[in-house]
């Protein structure tokens, strides 16, 4: 018996070397110790002891015992802390690694210019006004005093739909919208994408964006229009810009102005942005014709007002030194990211 107890001890020391995971580590506990493992077998053989054999085979098996429970313990702790080590090991975390940068999206350079024109009109307390761009020849041209057979309507190459629905050539249309609806006081900005049948080249695209702008109240003057907009100006391009209103001629409004920026390149000495003028042509504008005004149902000897009309591409293009404007609808990351 004595022997047969050394051998249990022996072979278990020697299975529990080879344990790698703590399944295997409970196998041998259940198979040696266990109810019905081997060393419980033989000490139920003791019965056939004699009484002076029992005690000491006794005393021997229970130190067995516990030697045995003790190694496995031991055991047991020395794989699950291997077991951790190793997860440890995989879901290690370096926080000195450079972290992984987050590619973040950014506005069109055309939304950011659009935004900050907003802005400053809002900023003046106009309200932002909305049109079709599928619109009717009579809001696009003919209650814009651009009658057919007008030659206005030569020059702005138009996409038509039907014969009289066609793209709207200038967010002017939206003035007609706004006006027919709102009794005045009026002041809105109209932003909005436009059509035009033109080949595409470094400054023409058959689709840009336009601005409008419409104030209409009793006794406004050509005053208004010069102040609004060289404040506007002076807010877009830094107060050291100079304003410059030059005569011109638009059906829709009388009297009509161009309104020339000094150039933001060379101050106004002469350069080759400005082609040695000094100058830049930024937008058109004027007193609301009193045409225009009855056609929308409001009476011109009550009320007057001013309009102006510019294209957002090329405030964006002399904002930034852009000189093509196919730049903005290619929508190459390398030209967007540097907004
Ligand atoms: N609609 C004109 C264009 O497309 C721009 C314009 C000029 C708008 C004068 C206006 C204005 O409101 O008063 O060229």
């Amino acid at each position: 018996m004595k022997r047969q107890l050394q051998e249990i001890k022996e072979a278990v020391e020697k299975v529990l070397s080879g344990a790698a995971d703590l399944e295997a580590l409970e196998n041998i506990r259940v198979e040696y110790l266990g109810k019905k493992g081997k060393l419980t077998a033989v000490l139920k053989g003791m019965g056939k002891l004699s009484s002076e054999e029992r005690p000491v085979i006794g005393a021997m098996a229970n130190d067995i015992r516990s030697f045995l429970e003790k190694e496995i313990d031991e055991k047991k702790a020395e794989i699950s802390k291997k077991l951790q080590d190793i997860k440890l090991k995989s879901e290690v975390i370096d926080v000195t690694m450079p972290g992984k940068a987050q590619a973040m999206g950014k506005y069109h350079p055309l939304s950011q210019v659009m935004n900050e024109i907003k802005d400053i009109f809002i900023g003046m307390g106009f309200e932002i006004a909305e049109g079709p761009d599928v619109e009717y020849d009579y809001y696009n041209f003919e209650a814009l005093n651009i009658p057919k057979n007008h030659p206005a309507r030569d020059t702005q190459d138009t996409f038509y739909i039907k014969e009289n629905i066609l793209l709207r050539t200038q967010t002017s249309s939206i003035q007609v919208r706004v006006m027919e609806k709102q009794k005045p006081p009026i002041r809105i900005i109209a932003p909005g994408r436009v059509y035009r049948s033109d080949a595409v080249d470094a400054t023409h695209s058959p689709v840009f964006h336009q601005i409008e702008g419409l104030v209409v109240d009793k006794g406004v003057t050509m005053a208004d229009l010069k102040g609004t907009l060289e404040t506007f100006i002076k807010e877009l391009y830094g107060s050291e810009t100079k304003v410059r209103f030059r005569p011109h001629h638009f059906p829709f409004t009388e009297p009509s102005a161009e309104l020339d920026i000094s150039c933001f390149v060379c101050g106004g000495e002469g350069c080759r942005v400005c082609k040695g003028e000094g100058w830049i042509e930024l937008l058109g504008c004027g007193m609301v014709h009193p045409k225009v005004l009855s056609n929308c149902g409001i009476d011109p000897e009550i009320y007057s007002g001013f309009a102006f009309g510019l294209g957002l591409e090329r405030v964006a293009m002399r904002r930034y030194d852009i000189d093509d404007m196919r730049l903005f609808f290619e929508n190459d990351l390398r030209f967007l990211n540097q907004f």
